[in-house]
């Protein structure tokens, strides 16, 4: 596999259910607040941006966990307008690269870089009745992984109150947090598509360095945001899909606030 992610064709959209049996042909599916499979639409039912047609700007998911999803899947299963008779518009998906957007980041803003890799932060999820979910600690947006791309995290709903200290201030997280979103948030970073019903996307949201040495290119060619980009009155269905491979311990090295 030479990208972060793939399309499955042809895959029934009629029932959820097909796309559940697909998922699980891959790997056993992780059970979250979310549920473990799960489809929904834009009805606000989970306090979350996916249960809107609100546009979202390139992401990573479930960063509150300790251990975030490896890989996620999304099945677009009907796009009809609100009456049912036309085509619907909008909601289109858009993918980043993220190690690349890593790379070019480092090359780019070195500092800034170490910014990101050094300040832990509290990523939370809350806001839905009785789920309160941060992670065992707090992680930064690039995480240190010995010899290898760095695990990203990267969602601003998730993210908490970003901490102050002697060596790096808040000003110089934010500055570093703008540079990164221009990367990701250039033409040349995203690519673009309409996904369709019948065509499940699966992508590797966290994969690690040790991953990566064994599986090559997929942590090479990350794929880290995912969303649906405007007003689409649609119905997905999907999953987090665990990882194949476990994690080894993803220390943030020395130095990490
Ligand atoms: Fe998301």
């Amino acid at each position: 596999m030479d990208y972060g992610f793939v399309h499955v064709t042809d895959v029934p959209h009629d029932d959820p259910n097909d796309t559940k049996k697909l998922l699980e042909r891959i790997a056993f599916i992780r059970e979250t607040h979310y549920g473990g499979f799960y489809d929904f639409k834009p009805d606000l039912a989970m306090a979350d941006t996916a249960y809107t047609n609100l546009a979202l700007a390139p992401h990573t998911d479930t960063t509150y966990f300790t251990e975030p999803a490896g890989l996620q899947a999304f099945h677009l299963l009907s796009h009809e307008s609100e009456d049912g008779d036309a085509a619907a518009e909008g909601g289109k998906t858009i993918l980043v690269d993220g190690h690349k957007a890593a790379k070019i980041m480092q090359a780019e803003d070195p500092r800034g870089f170490r910014v990101l890799m050094q300040t832990r932060l509290p990523w939370h999820a809350s806001g839905n009745e009785g789920i309160t979910i941060g992670p065992a600690r707090r992680y930064p947006v690039l995480q240190h992984a010995d010899g290898g791309a760095p695990r990203i995290r990267w969602n601003n709903d998730d993210r908490g109150v970003v901490p102050f200290h002697k060596d790096i201030a808040v000003e110089d997280w934010y500055k570093a947090a703008a540079k990164f979103n221009s990367i990701i948030n250039s033409e040349q970073s995203q690519y673009i598509f309409q996904m369709v019903p019948g065509k499940v996307l699966s992508e590797f949201t966290h994969p690690d360095a040790a991953v990566a040495s064994n599986i090559l290119t997929v942590a090479q060619s990350l794929t880290t945001g995912v969303s649906s980009t405007a007003e689409p009155p649609s119905r997905v269905s999907g999953g987090f899909v665990e990882d194949i491979v476990s994690a080894p311990d993803m220390a943030c090295g020395a130095g990490c606030i």
